[in-house]
């Protein structure tokens, strides 16, 4: 099947056929996704949280986001692969936002960048459009904002809120964003923006009716260790294999019935000790 570009999901808006992603920060991983036929391959700055371990994303930087963007792009082939700017790489000014974003193409093959937040982005958006990199918006509940919004809360509750969104999601439009994930909102905000925008939508917490959905890989896989927000599904218990798998080889080895005969190597045959 085609790679998948940028003008790829711009039709697949159009033909209402569905967007696929999930994120990836590994090779293995990512090399799984690709092979499954997915769109869209994000390396989250979530990895911070799931990755790292680390409270929220607020810490992560453009240096380690690249060490893992690589893995990414040595493993996929097919799917579009999106690095997520980290908190801080584009805030200060938009000469350091457009050198970073660059840095993404140039040092870690990252095919577009997601940012963070709406029309205060739009000018931004469009610099880098003009530097030739294709950027995601995303909007709604921002994990970079938590110390503003007091927390992971959905967004877009009140009749202003909505408005706001309503008027960020056409300004990132406007600007030039290709596509823009809608995060943890009512789903009859995600069905009023996706039907509003021309350019594809990517839902995480928005409903049914985005042009697509994305999760975090750790979460549909249950490979964190909190309980999970509502939106999402877990499609494996990949954590109880993992630990089920790591008890059989302790006890193997405990009960030293691990390495066998088999598994263990010889001298040639005339060789004697
Ligand atoms: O960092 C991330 O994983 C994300 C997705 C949830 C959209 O931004
Ligand atoms: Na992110």
């Amino acid at each position: 099947t085609a790679k998948v570009t940028v003008p790829l999901l711009q039709q697949k808006k159009e033909l209402r056929h569905p967007i696929t992603a999930v994120t990836a920060y590994d090779y293995a991983t990512a090399r799984l996704i690709d092979e499954a036929g997915l769109d869209v391959i994000l390396v989250g700055d979530s990895l911070a949280m799931v990755m790292q371990g680390q409270p929220d994303t607020l810490a992560i930087t453009v240096d380690e986001m690249l060490v893992y963007t690589r893995g990414v792009r040595r493993a996929v082939k097919r799917a579009l692969v999106v690095a997520d700017m980290p908190f801080g790489s584009y805030h200060t000014d938009e000469r350091e936002g457009v050198a970073n974003a660059i840095r993404f193409v140039k040092e870690a093959g990252a095919e577009a960048v997601k940012i963070e937040g709406g029309a205060n982005r739009a000018s931004l958006v469009r610099r880098l459009s003009d530097a030739e990199i294709p950027v995601m918006g995303h909007i709604g509940l921002t994990p970079q904002s938590v110390h503003r919004m007091g927390g992971y809360k959905v967004q877009g509750k009140t009749l202003a809120a909505v408005d706001r969104l309503r008027a960020d999601a056409l300004a990132l439009q406007e600007a030039g964003c290709f596509s823009i994930v809608l995060e943890g909102m009512p789903r009859e905000l995600g069905t009023i923006l996706t039907a509003e925008l021309e350019i594809p939508t990517i839902g995480i917490g928005a409903g049914p009716d985005t042009d697509g959905q994305i999760l975090v890989l750790h979460d549909m896989l249950s490979l964190t260790f909190a309980p999970p927000a509502k939106f999402v599904r877990r499609y494996a218990d990949i954590g109880a294999s993992i630990q089920a798998a790591i008890g059989e080889y302790k006890q193997d080895v405990e009960s030293r019935s691990f390495p066998s005969e088999a598994e263990s190597y010889h001298l040639p045959t005339g060789v004697q000790l």
